[in-house]
């Protein structure tokens, strides 16, 4: 069955972190056209998956803060009783962070690094069992052409912008999400998962809008991506046919860095 048709995910499950977030909305989208029930997990959802049934829990997001090991585990334990288990994670909670690295916060270092690396970690360590169990599963990390590049050229801007682009926390913590991607595939492989990534350039959301109109200029294809391009890769990472395909980065920046 084609991966674009309207079942061709049916009776997948997908847990969605940061997906009341603009990229994690597509996501989701994406994957409930093609019949699979997500469930959305996001620090800034307001239902309660406790007392959710099965209906609430895979309709509108619930609240979850993906640094909280023991909550994600009791939520991946919750879908797998009433929803099935999950057998597509997709981790794309996450934050911006901006500011020089002499002058950046300790605290600012620990929140960015907890949330972005370590939250990726423990919705991936909630998951493996079931996956392995099912001898099947695919866990997709969005990572950043910046956790690649140590940060976008902005040739035009001055000392005092650069303070403001300048963003190490925020990159390391996406290139400890790549090269987690691999260790975690290497490790799994044997079960029937893949663990693959995808590096987004810019991408045209809220977490980009301060962001110069310059920084067109050093994307090749002359605009910025769309919360589409990212979910259309989370979609071909989930199918079966992508199934030889694991520890890849797969870049998705318009020809922005090509490695
Ligand atoms: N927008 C871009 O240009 C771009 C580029 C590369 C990578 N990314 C990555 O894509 C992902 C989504 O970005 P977006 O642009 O949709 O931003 P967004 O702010 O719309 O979405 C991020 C979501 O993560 C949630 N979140 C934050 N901390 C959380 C926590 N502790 N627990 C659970 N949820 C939490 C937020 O509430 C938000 O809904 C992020 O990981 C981001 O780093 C974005």
């Amino acid at each position: 069955m084609s991966e674009s048709s309207s079942s061709a995910f049916a009776g997948r499950v997908a847990l969605v972190t940061g997906g009341s977030g603009v990229i994690g909305s597509a996501v989701a989208d994406v994957l409930r056209e093609r019949g699979a029930s997500v469930v959305c997990a996001d620090r800034a959802a307001t239902g309660d998956w406790r007392g959710a049934d099965a209906p609430a829990l895979a309709t509108a997001p619930v609240r979850l803060d993906v640094t909280d090991r023991r909550a994600i585990a009791a939520l991946v334990e919750r879908i797998g009783l009433l929803v099935g288990p999950v057998d597509l994670l997709v981790n794309v909670a996450g934050v911006a962070s901006f500011g020089s690295a002499e002058s950046l916060a300790e605290s600012e270092w620990d929140r960015v690094i907890d949330i972005n690396l370590k939250g990726a970690f423990l919705a991936c360590q909630a998951v493996m069992p079931s996956m392995k169990r099912q001898g099947f599963g695919r866990i997709i990390n969005i990572g950043s052409v910046v956790g690649k590049n140590a940060g976008n050229a902005r040739p035009w801007i001055d000392a005092a912008e650069q303070e403001c682009a300048g963003n190490v926390a925020y990159g390391v913590s996406k290139a400890g999400v790549h090269v987690m991607t691999g260790f975690l595939a290497k490790e799994l492989a044997p079960y029937g998962i893949t663990v693959n990534a995808i590096a987004p350039g810019p991408i045209a959301t809220p977490m980009t809008t301060s962001f110069p109109p310059q920084l067109k200029a050093l994307i090749p294809a002359g605009r910025m991506g769309t919360p589409a391009d990212v979910a259309n890769a989370v979609l071909f990472l989930a199918s079966r046919d992508a199934g030889f395909i694991t520890g890849e980065i797969l870049d998705v920046n318009g020809g922005m860095l090509c490695d």
